[in-house]
């Protein structure tokens, strides 16, 4: 073993072997000074507006529309007008407007990619190769689906439901736009999209991607504000689907606000997945594995595998290798080719992230960061691990949505079976093990809407995603995605 090896093993410290900057150009993005909303095809002012940001220094990047009660109304009207056409159109048609939007969406990667990074702050090497390529994805396969419905679901006479309100989150912004809209509009449904407050800037370029295309007036209408805009939109008459991303405590709040109306809902809501791996994996891929199902995306993504739970005789190993991997992350400026983790989506989510970490801390758990340096301005946190982890700890229990890790162990796969389902949530989980027949066998244990094997973060649009318990309800992605957008008589 060399020096170099030896000192990695114990310290992870090579902070002195920095890559040169390689920014990305944001010349390719033409921001307006202020953004409307995008109602029946047309832009419309609002009353109220508020500034967004780029997380990554906190500088303005252009003045959005906070939607009135009114200004939701408005968009409603225009997807009910719409739809009226919309959903007599020959499926084949329709479809053609959702191949033109997926390859325009490709044309304009590069545009759309910096413009994500810029407002969102992930990394745009994430941005570029995942966000980008799976949205554009989405869009292709949703339209190979429009014109075979019948065939989807024979003798059941699938109709669309009408006016879909869609409300997104701030993690994967024009993914979940992709994720909501291309399967509703397959569907023969109109829709009224909210994208997240703290993003809006792609959504509102997309807008531009359906004019390129010229898909008719009212079909796809973006209506931009907080919370109250979202809840207005669940509240509105008109619609006939719900479809909602986000926190728990918001998805309770809109099945609450829906009970008793004749609106179909799907939630996708948030998840505490357990990453669970065995003595006989291959662990240097499993360390992978456990970075990306971590740190990807500053661990802002619903499915991260945010407990990992680690069979009890590899574990020391386990996390020396992993401290060793951690130390090697890049934590910068998002727009940065080289970065790995990239800027916190907001203040506030930094806010609820310090005070997760600092409960680990208090209630005994071990915390270990690797020496980076976090620019000054914007908003950032270290990728960190926690060993030493009880059930019980909050870290344990919580959906932190920041890159933060607890190592939990467990000695038998019953154990893990167990722990990796003492949790009120269930959206993802991962085993990693040489045994294919135990992978299915904890497969077939695991309250868990998606499972991966030996891999992690792995996403396809022809494959279904969603939650049980506490993680919502109804599947996106793949055939099941489509019956979320459709009534049967
Ligand atoms: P949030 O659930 O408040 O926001 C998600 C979307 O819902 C945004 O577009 C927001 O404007 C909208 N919204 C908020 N209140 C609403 C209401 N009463 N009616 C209708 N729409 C409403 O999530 P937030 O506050 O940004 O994050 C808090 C925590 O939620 C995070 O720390 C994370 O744990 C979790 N979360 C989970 C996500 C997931 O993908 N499952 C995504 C975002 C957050
Ligand atoms: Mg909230």
């Amino acid at each position: 073993m060399t020096d170099l090896q030896k000192r990695g093993d114990r310290s992870p410290v090579p902070t002195d072997w920095t890559y040169a900057p390689a920014p990305e150009s944001t010349d390719i993005v033409r921001l307006q000074e202020r953004y409307g909303l995008y109602v029946g095809g047309e832009w419309l002012e609002t009353k109220d507006q508020f500034t967004t940001i780029a997380p990554r220094d906190e500088s303005p990047l252009a003045e959005v529309g906070q939607a009135s009660e009114a200004d939701v109304q408005n968009a409603v009207a225009a997807a009910r007008e719409a739809f009226k056409s919309w959903s007599k159109l020959p499926a084949t048609e329709r479809a053609k407007y959702l191949f033109r939007i997926a390859r325009i969406l490709a044309e304009r990667s590069r545009e759309f990619a910096v413009l994500e990074s810029l407002n969102g702050g992930k990394p745009i090497k994430e941005s570029r190769d995942v966000d980008l390529p799976l949205a554009a994805a989405h869009f292709f396969y949703y339209a190979g689906w429009a014109d075979k419905l019948e065939y989807a679901y024979p003798n059941r006479s699938p109709k669309p439901l009408g006016v879909a309100g869609q409300i997104i989150p701030w993690n994967f912004p024009l993914l979940m736009l992709a994720w909501k809209i291309a399967p509703a509009l397959a569907c023969g449904n109109t829709v009224v999209l909210k994208p997240a407050e703290t993003t809006p800037l792609t959504a509102l370029l997309f807008a531009d991607v359906c004019r390129q295309a010229e898909v008719p007036p009212g079909v796809v209408n973006i209506v931009t504000g907080d919370g109250s805009t979202g809840a207005h939109l669940v509240r509105s008459e008109g619609i006939g689907k719900v479809a909602f991303t986000g926190s728990t405590e918001v998805g309770k709040a809109i099945q609450r606000e829906l009970a008793g109306r004749d609106i179909s809902l799907t939630l996708e809501l948030g998840g505490k997945a357990a990453n669970i791996v065995f003595e006989d994996c291959a662990l240097d891929q499993a360390v992978e594995g456990i970075v990306n199902g971590i740190y990807f995306n500053q661990g802002h993504v619903c499915c991260a595998g945010s407990r990992l739970l680690v069979q009890e005789s590899i574990h020391d190993q386990l996390v020396r290798k992993l401290k060793r991997r951690m130390s090697t992350l890049r934590v910068g400026d998002p727009l940065d080719k080289n970065t790995d983790v990239g800027a916190i989506n907001s203040k506030a989510q930094l806010d609820r992230i310090t005070e997760l970490v600092q409960a680990g801390t208090d209630e005994g758990a071990e915390l270990y960061q690797p020496p980076c340096r976090l620019p000054e301005k914007g908003w950032w946190f270290a990728p960190t691990v926690f060993t030493n982890v009880a059930q019980s700890h909050r870290i344990a229990q919580e959906e932190i949505f920041g890159p933060v890790l607890s190592v939990l162990t467990f000695r038998t796969p019953d154990e893990a079976v167990e722990k990796a389902n003492n949790t009120m949530y269930g959206l993802s989980a991962g085993i990693w093990t040489e045994k294919g027949s135990r992978i299915l066998w904890m497969a077939d244990r695991l309250r868990a809407g998606v499972v991966w094997g030996n891999t992690f973060n792995r996403f396809d649009p022809a494959s279904p995603f969603g939650g049980y318990k506490e993680s919502g309800f109804g599947r996106e992605g793949g055939r099941h995605g489509l019956e979320a957008y459709l009534r049967f008589e």
